[in-house]
């Protein structure tokens, strides 16, 4: 009888458990690369402001194609996912930004569906709202999948079965099924996916943004509905973002120097690179690692998460002579040499452990706690912010509409695993990418939700601190000014010239969810060209905030803390008690939510959710 309640919220899954075959689909050949096309068509959900196109679609890069010049084996298929959406106003005259999350391994359609994207999916997850607060007010907004084997981006469309265990760790287990397909339940979900093989994805942020390099030059230039007046190209990248975001604009500065040069590769058109944007991002692991100690014992919101024996054991484990920051460093310097061709013999030798022990050891800490991941302030089961969409993006008329021949990934292991192995988030030189960028001209502008624990904003001050550029001691003595919006004052923002960093009130990691106001604000005034706290004043190269030097006088009320409730395509909102029900059979599920059960708060240690 349960049992049979709980296939209730899987129904429809007797009927087809892969996507539909693509129709309606335009496929064009590249007019500069042999062998590269776009394929596209007008999905018509989710923007439905009327007359607002849409477009979703791959540019598809065959085997071989990054192989020239890098050394880079690539002896797959590069089929990256992209959704366009036209800004609602004068989209011709409209500038393009694109949006980016992290991981590595997590889909940018987080950002569309959950952040600032034209739409959210309803708490039916089949439905959607449109965000009055959607970045492409005024931009138009292009969404990536990358690298390939994320979200809706593949390498080779296979047959699997997302298997989830009673911990609620995933696993991709690959098998044909022939005509006898197992039915899905909450464990086991059937469908098609990249290939789940480690060597075809990229291993690294300087792999990856290779690949972006080569799909922004065909998009860019051969999209036939991107025909831009304004062809100024913004980034914004939130989370493992703070390594993708200037790894990719550096790379893209970089081509743009060699076109002005006489050093690049035929063929390669210069982007008119205007922000760099970063939304609670891992910038620099060695800078911010400090924090995962100190922000759950010293905090805004005077949450006493860590006592006064975790941390001192914590700071000792970090600071002492050989531990783990030393070991941290050594790691980084090797990793360093290794990019550069000078051999360390076996370099996990160096780094072995680093992530478990240094890294991890205050996030275990952390998740023994019952405080939420992206939101110190919410429970560790935290409902927010809700995951509707994994419900939306395994509808059958959702695949259709967007043309795709695979399910959707939200995180991707293969791309963990390889960005794990190859050590990508020690791997330095990304505050230095930033600083080349400021350098170059391009606008960088950060903002940290002051909730959020897994890239939080006490971190993120100290990398925007510490970006080595030639103005950089104007940015430090530039004062914190409050960030002034329709709704009030929503957080402090230190500005200078092109640069600047702000601390978001009551927020999360994912700031346009838990603040819209606030981000779209910092967007668009970044855009074009106004300060970032009032938005009133045109930007000067020597234009500086005043105001205190530090925000830590500013102290927040907690929020209510939101009660559980299982979404079981979550399993981390659900808790161990609860989940083994869910896998037992033994709840009733209503729209993918459990709709009785207890709360409860184990002693477990969690599952580490993705950045
Ligand atoms: C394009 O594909 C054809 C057929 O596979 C191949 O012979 C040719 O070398 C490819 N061209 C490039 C530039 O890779
Ligand atoms: C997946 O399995 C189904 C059912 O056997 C089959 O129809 C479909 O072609 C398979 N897809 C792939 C990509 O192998
Ligand atoms: C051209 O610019 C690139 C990118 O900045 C640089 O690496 C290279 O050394 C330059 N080459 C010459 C000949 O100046
Ligand atoms: C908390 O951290 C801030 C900023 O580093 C510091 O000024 C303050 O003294 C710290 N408070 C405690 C109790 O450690
Ligand atoms: C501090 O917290 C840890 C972890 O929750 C706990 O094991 C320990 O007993 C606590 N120590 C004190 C002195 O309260
Ligand atoms: C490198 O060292 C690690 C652990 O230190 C070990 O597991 C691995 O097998 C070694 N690899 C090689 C190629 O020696
Ligand atoms: C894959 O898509 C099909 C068709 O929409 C759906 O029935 C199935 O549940 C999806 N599988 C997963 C794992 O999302
Ligand atoms: C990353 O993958 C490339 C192949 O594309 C390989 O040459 C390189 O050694 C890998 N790097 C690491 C650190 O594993
Ligand atoms: C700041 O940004 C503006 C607008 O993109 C640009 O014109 C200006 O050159 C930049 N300033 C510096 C110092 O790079
Ligand atoms: C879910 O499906 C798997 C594989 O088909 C099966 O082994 C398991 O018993 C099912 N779970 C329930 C609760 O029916």
């Amino acid at each position: 009888m349960l049992a049979g309640l709980v296939l209730a919220g899987f129904l429809g899954l007797t009927v087809a458990q892969f996507p539909p075959e693509p129709e309606g689909v335009t496929v064009i050949k590249s007019k500069l690369h042999e062998n590269v096309t776009i394929s596209f068509k007008e999905p018509g959900i989710c923007e439905t402001t009327p007359g607002v196109r849409s477009y979703s679609g791959y540019v598809h890069l065959p085997p071989g194609f990054l192989d020239e010049g890098t050394g880079e084996v690539q002896d797959y298929p590069i089929n990256t996912f992209f959704w366009f959406f036209e800004s609602r106003k004068d989209p011709s005259n409209a500038p393009l930004a694109i949006w980016l999350n992290g991981g590595p391994g997590s889909s940018s359609i987080m950002g569309l569906l959950e952040e600032m994207g034209p739409c959210s999916v309803a708490s039916d997850s089949k439905t959607t709202i449109l965000n009055e607060w959607s970045w492409n007010n005024e931009v138009n907004l292009l969404f990536l999948d990358q690298p390939t084997q994320v979200g809706f981006s593949y390498d080779v469309p296979t047959n699997a079965t997302i298997v989830t265990d009673e911990d609620g760790n995933r696993k991709f287990v690959l098998g044909e099924f022939g005509t006898d397909v197992p039915q899905s339940n909450a464990t086991h979900r059937v469908g098609t996916f990249g290939s789940q093989k480690l060597a075809q994805t990229a291993n690294s942020t300087a792999y990856a943004a290779h690949a972006i390099w080569h799909f922004a030059q065909t998009w860019l230039f051969e999209f036939p509905h991107y025909k831009p007046e304004d062809n100024r190209v913004s980034l914004w990248a939130e989370s493992y973002g703070g390594h993708y975001g200037p790894g990719i604009f550096e790379l893209f500065q970089q081509q743009n120097d060699k076109i002005k040069n006489g050093t690049a590769e035929e063929g390669a058109q210069y982007l008119h690179l205007d922000t760099l944007g970063i939304v609670n991002g891992l910038i620099d692991l060695v800078l911010q690692e400090e924090t995962y100690i100190t922000l759950p014992y010293n905090n805004t919101y005077g949450l006493q998460i860590f006592n006064q024996s975790t941390y001192d054991e914590l700071m000792y484990d970090w600071s002492r002579p050989g531990g783990c920051r030393d070991r941290m460093v050594a790691c980084r310097a090797a990793v360093k040499d290794r990019d550069s061709g000078i051999s360390h013999g076996n370099i996990s030798d160096i780094c072995e452990g680093i992530a478990l022990e240094c890294s991890d050891g205050p996030i275990t800490h952390f998740h023994r706690e019952n405080h939420g991941w992206y939101d110190i302030a919410h429970g560790k089961y935290d409902p927010t912010p809700a995951k509707h969409m994994l419900g939306y993006l395994s509808e059958e008329s959702v695949l259709a509409a967007l043309g795709v021949p695979v399910n959707f990934t939200s995180s991707s292991p293969a791309v963990a695993k390889q960005f794990r192995e190859s050590h990508d988030h020690v791997h330095g030189g990304f505050l230095d990418a930033i600083g080349y960028l400021l350098d170059s001209g391009v606008k960088v502008h950060m903002m940290y939700g002051d909730r959020d624990y897994a890239c939080n904003w006490v971190g993120g001050e100290k990398a925007s601190l510490a970006i080595p550029y030639s103005r950089i001691s104007d940015f430090a003595e530039a004062g914190y000014t409050p960030l002034q919006t329709s709704e009030g004052v929503d957080g402090m923002t230190r500005q200078f010239g092109n640069y600047s960093f702000t601390r978001v009130y009551q927020s999360g990691h994912e700031v346009p969810a838990y603040q819209p106001v606030a981000a779209y604000e910092i967007f668009m005034r970044a855009t074009f060209n106004k300060d970032i706290a009032t938005g009133l004043v045109d930007v000067s190269d020597d234009f500086q905030t005043p105001g205190p030097s530090d925000t830590w006088h500013i102290k927040n009320v907690p929020p209510v803390v939101p009660a559980q409730k299982c979404y079981v395509l979550d399993p981390g909102t659900c808790g161990p008690e609860i989940w083994a029900k869910v896998a037992r059979g033994e709840v009733t599920v209503k729209d993918y939510y459990v709709v009785e059960g207890t709360n409860e708060a184990g002693e477990e240690v969690f599952e580490r959710v993705e950045l």
